[in-house]
């Protein structure tokens, strides 16, 4: 007989499972194989549903894609972002709206704007960043500190402007004292990367500096290990570079970093001015 899940278990479940719809998620599937549910009863019994929850959302599982196997990530593991379908219709001003004055993690606390990106909602090329810093906190905008000068830079030299392309983060508030997100904040924000990727549809995604990278990529490989190669994300073609702000620190890392933009430039058919020196941001 099928029991009931403990009432603490479900208020957690009812929490996270309307998390996952605000989030764009409404198809769920059990993991039969999870060694992580191994003690819990055969079936699980949900209670009545409440409004939120309308089992014909939970029961209609229209078949996904077939997922193209990320070569960093084992294929064993469970990939949020293949279980999230695209969202027909999503728009930038539409997930802005979603995420509203989010306080879903606790980098809400010491916020001071939310950053959720900038530029072309069209742009062939997107870069994904960390997380806001002090600058970025203060203006709303991603990348315009130090880092942020040194990645307009880049952009100028590859031929286009800012307002061509789309910058954003993985998560959306400035960690204190600009400290690498924590697990649980980028699992909270970054399904709406997710779907600012997916409503923006670039050609090409470029991260910037290992955050963007494991995140997207689902991998903790260092990002030396896979810098500057062509890599899928959901269809679309992905690289991941150094990050500006490690830049600052290790100038001799530039020209790589260039060399990485220029596959980058070749992919969208975008070639260095004649009469412009070719060579590497300064
Ligand atoms: N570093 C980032 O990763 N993002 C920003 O927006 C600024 C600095």
């Amino acid at each position: 007989m099928a029991e009931r899940i403990p009432a603490v278990l479900e208020q957690e479940f009812r929490k996270r499972l309307s998390f996952y719809q605000d989030i764009g998620i409404e198809l769920f599937y059990r993991d039969r194989s999870s060694r992580q549910h191994a003690n819990l009863t055969e079936e699980i019994t949900l209670p009545k549903p409440a409004q939120k929850l309308q089992p014909a959302k939970l029961t209609v599982p229209t078949p996904l894609p077939a997922p193209k196997l990320n070569v960093l990530r084992r294929s064993s593991d469970i990939s949020l972002f293949e279980s999230m379908n695209k969202i027909a219709g999503d728009s930038l001003p539409k997930i802005l709206a979603d995420i509203g004055e989010c306080t879903r993690c606790k980098l809400h606390r010491g916020r001071t704007k939310l950053v959720f990106g900038d530029g072309n909602p069209k742009a062939e090329l997107v870069f994904v960043g960390e997380g806001p810093g002090r600058d970025e906190d203060a203006q709303g905008l991603p990348f315009v500190g130090r880092a942020g000068k040194l990645l307009t830079q880049m952009i100028e030299a590859m031929g286009l402007q800012r307002r061509d392309v789309y910058i954003c983060n993985v998560v959306k508030c400035r960690p204190p004292e600009n400290r690498t997100p924590e697990k649980d904040e980028v699992e909270t924000c970054s399904p709406f990367l997710l779907r600012q990727l997916d409503a923006i549809a670039p050609k090409v995604i470029v991260c910037l500096g290992s955050v963007a990278a494991q995140t997207l990529l689902e991998t903790n490989r260092g990002i030396s290990h896979f810098r500057g190669q062509w890599l899928d994300f959901r269809g679309k073609k992905l690289l991941a570079t150094y990050h500006p702000a490690y830049l600052l620190r290790n100038p001799s890392a530039k020209g790589e970093v260039w060399k990485d933009l220029q596959k980058v430039m070749a992919v969208l058919g975008l070639q260095v001015k004649k009469g412009q020196a070719p060579g590497k941001p300064s």
